[in-house]
């Protein structure tokens, strides 16, 4: 196991009708003033952000909001919050939504503490160092956010799909009330479950040896989806099974399963150029990517492809033909994304395999990191087993 500090500071407050708390938390969390920030619709729509306002209003905080939070964040709703928070004297943001309203509220952190263009953080110019203090109420189970230190904004201009990273992007509390995910339309639910497994096996595949802790809670995270995810696409309104994969996509990301092991994150990379491109949910394109990419590199380590085949999809283990164990755990996981009603290839995304050298070449790779490190011709013959894949 490798030399690792963990900082994980964020307040998890899990249940029902826990939104009801939010004004106190801000206040004990030390927020004076509040950006009340969140997506499309959904929320208004359900009546949360009516409640959100009313525990800020009982807790005698004042608050401002800006709503409209496009899925795949943009930049300039985040140029627009900056804006807001400091003619207001913004001093606390609160996104209630998914990832992308946890993402965007996490830039507008950063910017308003910064003399400098947001753009920055993402563009690798600039480490994020302070922000203000976010706080979230989740209301889909998918990116993580709520957990982690990391942000995914994409720039208008060019469909540039970028990440940024810092512990001060940590929120600093989350409320996760998994009642308030039975409203997700079953494709989101499944988009959210296979981001939730792609974040588990971007740590499960790694080249550090003797993790045995780590890799057991990443089987964990993995087997509990296998088995809740379909009961909540049969049953939208289990609350059990929710509660389940809520708590399994805060586990999958806040990175208590991937301390002391190297980690891969090529199938996110190769994946944010196709959500970049063509504005499809991150999750559906990693249901086309991830098992391509697994195809491709499954030789770099046999055996730990066997691994995650006979103890996560229960496959029989061949020892006279490993390779055929590893096959099986792959087709596998590509039959559990499509039996969710997950795309599997270009064509069920609308992705166009002619922009394969596009992405190739917004992606620039060659990075040099990752279970398998990748260069471009590596990356293309991804895209290109993702584009024509079948069960
Ligand atoms: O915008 P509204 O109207 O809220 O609708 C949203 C959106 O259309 C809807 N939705 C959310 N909760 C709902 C609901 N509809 C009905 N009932 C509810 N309870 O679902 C759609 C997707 O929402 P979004 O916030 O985009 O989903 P998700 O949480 O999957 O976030 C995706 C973004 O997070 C980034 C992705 O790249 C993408 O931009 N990621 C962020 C990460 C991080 N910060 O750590 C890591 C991830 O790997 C990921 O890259
Ligand atoms: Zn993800």
């Amino acid at each position: 196991m490798e030399n690792f500090n963990f900082y994980s500071p964020t307040e998890f407050v899990f249940g029902k009708d826990r939104e009801n708390e939010v004004g106190a938390l801000v206040k004990k969390h030390g927020g004076s003033k509040v950006l009340v920030h969140f997506g499309g619709g959904s929320a208004v729509k359900s009546g949360l952000i009516d409640r959100v306002k009313a525990s800020l209003d009982a807790a005698g905080v004042p608050h401002v909001e800006l709503g409209g939070v496009h899925p795949n964040p943009l930049d300039t709703k985040v140029y627009e919050g900056i804006e807001i928070c400091r003619k207001e004297g913004v001093d606390f943001i609160l996104a209630v939504g998914g990832g992308s309203s946890i993402d965007s509220a996490k830039a507008i952190a950063m910017g308003v503490v910064y003399e400098g263009d947001f753009w920055d953080f993402y563009s690798g110019k600039a480490a994020p160092a302070k922000a203000l203090p976010v706080g979230t109420v989740l209301t889909i189970a998918a990116a993580g956010s709520e957990g982690s230190g990391d942000s995914v904004i994409t720039k208008e201009e060019g469909m540039l799909k970028r990440g940024a990273g810092g512990d001060c992007l940590r929120p600093r509390f989350s409320v996760l009330n998994p009642a308030l995910t039975c409203t997700l339309p079953a494709y989101q639910t499944a988009c959210g479950a296979t981001d939730i497994m792609a974040h588990v096996f971007e740590r499960y595949f790694t080249n550090t040896t003797e993790v045995e802790i780590t890799d057991r809670l990443c089987e964990a995270v993995l087997c509990t989806m296998v088995k809740e995810t379909p009961r909540v696409i049969a049953d939208p309104n289990n609350y059990e099974a929710r509660a389940n994969i809520m708590w399994a996509g805060m586990v999958a990301h806040n990175n208590i399963v991937g301390v002391g092991r190297g980690q891969d994150w090529n199938s996110h990379a190769i994946e944010h150029e196709l959500s970049g491109m063509y504005d499809c949910a991150h999750g559906a394109g990693l249901a086309v990517i991830m098992p391509a990419w697994m195809e491709y590199v499954m030789n770099h380590n046999v055996m730990r492809f066997c691994q995650m085949a006979t103890r996560v999809f229960g496959c029989a283990m061949n020892f006279e033909n490993p390779a055929e164990t590893a096959k099986a755990g792959i087709k596998a996981f590509r039959s559990f994304l499509k039996s969710i009603g997950m795309p599997i290839n270009f064509a069920e995304l609308g992705a166009k395999e002619e922009d394969i050298p596009e992405m190739v070449r917004k992606l620039n790779p060659g990075n040099g990191w990752g279970f398998q490190p990748l260069n471009a011709d590596d990356v293309t013959k991804v895209y290109q087993i993702a584009a024509k894949a079948t069960v």
